[in-house]
């Protein structure tokens, strides 16, 4: 079982493009990311807003590189909890910021908060907006489990921000950073579920339809792939990564853990409560 998450940090993904690592327990064999990231170029940009059990780390490690006052824009993928947990905070400590959002993320959000209309700009895939040194693309990623879900390229740097494709299980800190750090066997086994699980749909999926989409978003060109939930992609795992999801397309979901995993946790649960050093067993995270 694995109780004790490990503390992260801020890690310089591209110029001047920071990961905002948290973590949270998956299972016996490690992590599920639940990262942001931030761009500190002439007009930064805040890139998702992390969950609501990370508030106060999201907010200590986010505004230790930069000053409130100073960011210019917060841009939200999708409007699930995992991406909204300090957007109010965010908005209210962020008084420069433009919100970067659309007509049916405000739609959705609106059962919950107050947002500032007067504060945001509204964005689809295919377009972009100018954060001063640099223009970020709006793009719709190739696994999302969100209607609104939009994904973010620079292409200055050629760093992407690719939300929720591409999440696995991360054995500790260091994989987050470098998917070359994951090991292969937990790779193989945990991507394929969390994508399926994200995005049940890619069973109805015409494979060559899928394919140009991908092969879309691949070709803006790719140096470094930030995920909300997986590790930092570089290099040659980019592509691997593609093609994984590339074959997806017109296949049987994965169903995740089903009732047996439930009666182990509930088994492991009654083993903790009856041995005063155990710990509670991890939950299973949703995507
Ligand atoms: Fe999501
Ligand atoms: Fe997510």
């Amino acid at each position: 079982m694995n109780d004790a998450v490990p503390t992260t940090t801020p890690q310089e993904i591209a110029p001047e493009t920071w990961l905002i690592p948290n973590m949270y327990p998956a299972g016996p064999d490690g992590f599920i990311a639940v990262n942001t990231m931030l761009i500190r170029g002439a007009e930064p940009v805040i890139v998702d807003t992390g969950c609501p059990i990370h508030k106060e780390l999201w907010k200590e490690k986010v505004f230790s590189l930069v000053d409130p006052e100073d960011v210019r824009w917060i841009f939200l993928s999708h409007d699930d909890g995992d991406h909204t947990g300090s957007l109010l905070d965010a908005l209210e400590m962020c008084p420069n910021a433009t919100l970067i959002c659309n007509f049916f993320i405000v739609e959705r959000l609106g059962l919950e908060y107050d947002l500032p209309l007067d504060r945001m700009c509204w964005l689809q895939p295919g377009e972009s907006f100018d954060a001063g040194d640099r223009t970020l693309h709006l793009f719709k990623p190739p696994i999302f489990d969100g209607p609104t879900t939009r994904g973010l390229y620079d292409a200055k740097t050629a760093a992407m921000w690719i939300v929720d494709s591409f999440a696995h299980v991360v054995p500790g800190e260091e994989a987050l950073y470098d998917v070359r750090a994951v090991p292969q066997d937990l790779y193989d086994e945990t991507f394929p579920m969390f994508n399926s699980l994200i995005s049940p749909w890619h069973q109805w999926l015409d494979p060559a339809v899928y394919s140009r989409h991908l092969d879309d978003v691949e070709g803006l060109g790719l140096l470094t792939v930030a995920s909300a939930h997986g590790s930092v992609h570089t290099g040659p795992a980019i592509h691997d990564a593609f093609e994984r999801v590339r074959r997806m397309a017109g296949q049987p979901i994965n169903p995740g853990p089903g009732p047996d995993a439930l009666e182990q946790m509930l088994a492991e649960i009654a083993a903790a409560e009856s041995a005063p050093d155990a710990t509670a067993p991890d939950p299973v995270p949703a995507g």
